[in-house]
């Protein structure tokens, strides 16, 4: 307990050297500071910058959240995968609206994202599952995602089994594997600041697909 205590006293966040970030110049949408934010995080040895936390809500309105990868950003909004017939899945078929949280320390960035999620097709999903390595393919052929597991035993022969049909069949299909589109309505990015005069510019959408940009006090 006490070096939990003492440890978590001793730790500091925004005690490196950290960008500036001018909120006038920048872009008047938030996909191209996304992407150039991503770009130099990745530049400046952040470790996994594509990993995300995705918040969804379940059924009682209750919120979930857990880490992704990203599998993209583009025009039509950020991208991730998963099983449809896992936790997250079945809250998103219920309630498609979800929000991803990034943090960057290595440039004490953050980037949040909310709005409303959209499901690839499954031709998409398919090309989204063989983009990647054996062993996602691997992973995705273990399926049951999030259902209870009797014992670790049970979890490595149906790995070990994935593992040798994903070598074996390198084109299998996994029905569940779904791509995920979030549609954003909104942006934040945070800057933050050694003296604490974080910077916090947030992106809306309005009805018509123009962005409108605003500071926020930190
Ligand atoms: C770094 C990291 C990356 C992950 N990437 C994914 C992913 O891309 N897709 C996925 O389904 N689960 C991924 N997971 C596992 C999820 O965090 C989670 O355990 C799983 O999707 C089940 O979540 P659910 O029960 O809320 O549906 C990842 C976990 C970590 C730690």
């Amino acid at each position: 307990m006490t070096d939990f205590h003492d440890t978590l006293r001793s730790l500091r966040v925004w005690d490196t050297g950290l960008p500036a970030f001018d909120p006038d110049s920048a872009p008047g949408e938030p996909l191209p500071l996304f992407q150039e934010w991503f770009v130099a995080a990745a530049r400046a040895g952040q470790v996994e910058p594509h990993t995300m936390s995705l918040a969804t809500v379940d059924a009682d309105g209750r919120p979930d959240v857990r880490t992704l990868m990203l599998h993209g950003a583009d025009e039509r909004g950020w991208h991730f995968a998963s099983h449809a017939t896992s936790t997250k899945g079945r809250q998103l078929a219920a309630a498609p609206h979800a929000a991803l949280g990034f943090y960057w320390p290595a440039q004490g960035r953050q980037v949040r994202v909310r709005g409303q999620v959209v499901t690839g097709t499954p031709e998409e999903a398919y090309a989204d599952l063989h983009a990647r390595s054996t062993g996602a393919l691997a992973a995705a052929l273990v399926g049951r995602q999030s259902e209870p597991l009797t014992s670790v035993g049970e979890l490595e022969r149906a790995s070990a089994a994935a593992w040798e049909r994903a070598g074996a069949e390198p084109d299998a299909d996994v029905e569940t594997w779904t791509l995920y589109v979030l549609e954003p309505y909104e942006v934040e990015f945070f800057q933050g600041d050694a003296r604490r005069r974080h910077l916090r510019l947030r992106y809306r959408r309005a009805s018509d697909g123009t962005w409108t940009r605003d500071l926020l006090w930190p």
